[in-house]
């Protein structure tokens, strides 16, 4: 099968497992495993933060980045697609008590107008607006790509209003590598930071939140109270800290693929890619009427030994990755004129 549902299904290599294998460990909820501290510090040294907290999920880097952030009662500005606020469960208003106030951007860019009219005056009747999350790239407007610019008016805004900043840098990587912006100069408009481990990068597990230490000093405790202290989690570091320094460059080979891929389909009538959006590895195309449902789509492309994910009911995604490799590629465009031609 070509697994293309998402970037979370890579596989741990060979030389990935080996350095698991031959990981040092320690118990790093008393801070003892050293691989742990070396990809705590790595990591944070790339982003430019004082300090970094490993963590088992992007959720949890999330989640814990929003209770350090906030008090219950607050109110936190993202992009109606966010992660945070369509995908976590409602994890910030169970966790933290706070209320969400999405708003809608343009390919997952919120506007710094949109975002300035959404900051509540100081008033006894209304939630504190604390923190804004951006989203780079933003996986459900396609993997699309904040310009920096962008970044740089809502930092501008954030610090003449008193409010805070978190990327949920999930795949921050996949941007870094598609505009050759360093790593910390995005993260250097934050007050906060998470990146995944475990999506291009092709680790199994792990994600990580940067700031200053005193932030990660108090994200540290929220790491216990939700449950996400680990003990040897250091066969988990080393992973991570192998696909910093493997997979990290390659990414482009993804990007590359995931364009062309795009461009094969769009030229099917009554296949829609919105060729725009399509940025880094994520690809969303959608399907007419008299061509099928997603589903029946998804189930056919499945009947060719190809697997996407449907987003009912006319949306379809596709994202490639390290385990998708340009002869997979080369099947899946062989394949499309049997599922899209008359
Ligand atoms: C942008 C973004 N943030 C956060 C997450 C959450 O990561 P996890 O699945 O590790 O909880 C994801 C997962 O796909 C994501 O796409």
């Amino acid at each position: 099968m070509i697994d293309l549902r998402s970037d979370t299904v890579t596989r741990p290599t060979a030389g990935m497992r080996r350095a698991m294998a031959e990981a040092e460990v320690g118990d790093d909820v008393l801070g003892d495993d050293p691989t742990v501290n070396r990809l705590q510090e790595t990591v944070a040294a790339m982003l430019g933060k004082e300090a970094g907290l490993f963590v088992p999920s992007g959720t949890m880097a999330n989640q814990i980045a929003v209770k350090t952030h906030t008090r219950p009662g607050d109110e936190v500005i993202c992009e109606a697609g966010a992660h945070v606020y369509v995908y976590e469960a409602g994890a910030p208003a169970f966790l933290s008590g706070v209320q969400m106030r999405p708003i809608a951007g343009k390919h997952g860019v919120m506007d710094v107008a949109d975002v300035e009219a959404a900051i509540r005056p100081q008033n006894v009747h209304h939630p504190v607006s604390r923190l804004i999350c951006l989203e780079n790239t933003h996986n459900r407007a396609g993997g699309t790509v904040c310009p920096i610019e962008n970044i740089r008016e809502i930092r501008a805004l954030a610090d003449r209003t008193g409010l805070r900043m978190h990327l949920d840098g999930a795949r921050l990587w996949n941007a870094h590598v598609a505009t050759g912006i360093p790593l910390a100069e995005y993260a250097g408009y934050f007050d906060s930071v998470s990146v995944c481990f475990s999506k291009g990068l092709g680790a199994p597990v792990g994600s990580l939140i940067a700031g200053d230490g005193a932030f990660i000093r108090d994200a540290r405790r929220f790491r216990k109270i939700f449950g996400g202290g680990m003990r040897q989690a250091g066969i988990l570091a080393a992973a991570a800290l192998y696909a910093v320094e493997h997979h990290l460059r390659r990414l482009g080979e993804d990007h590359a693929r995931a364009g062309r891929l795009a461009g094969a389909l769009s030229a099917f009538d009554g296949v829609d890619v919105d060729l725009e959006s399509v940025q880094t590895n994520i690809l969303f195309f959608s399907v007419a009427s008299g061509i099928g449902s997603a589903e029946r789509i998804v189930e056919r492309l499945r009947e060719q030994g190809i697997l996407v994910l449907a987003l009912p009911p006319r949306g379809i995604r596709a994202v490639t990755h390290l385990d998708v490799e340009e002869r997979d590629i080369e099947t899946v465009i062989a394949a499309l004129p049997r599922i899209f031609s008359a």
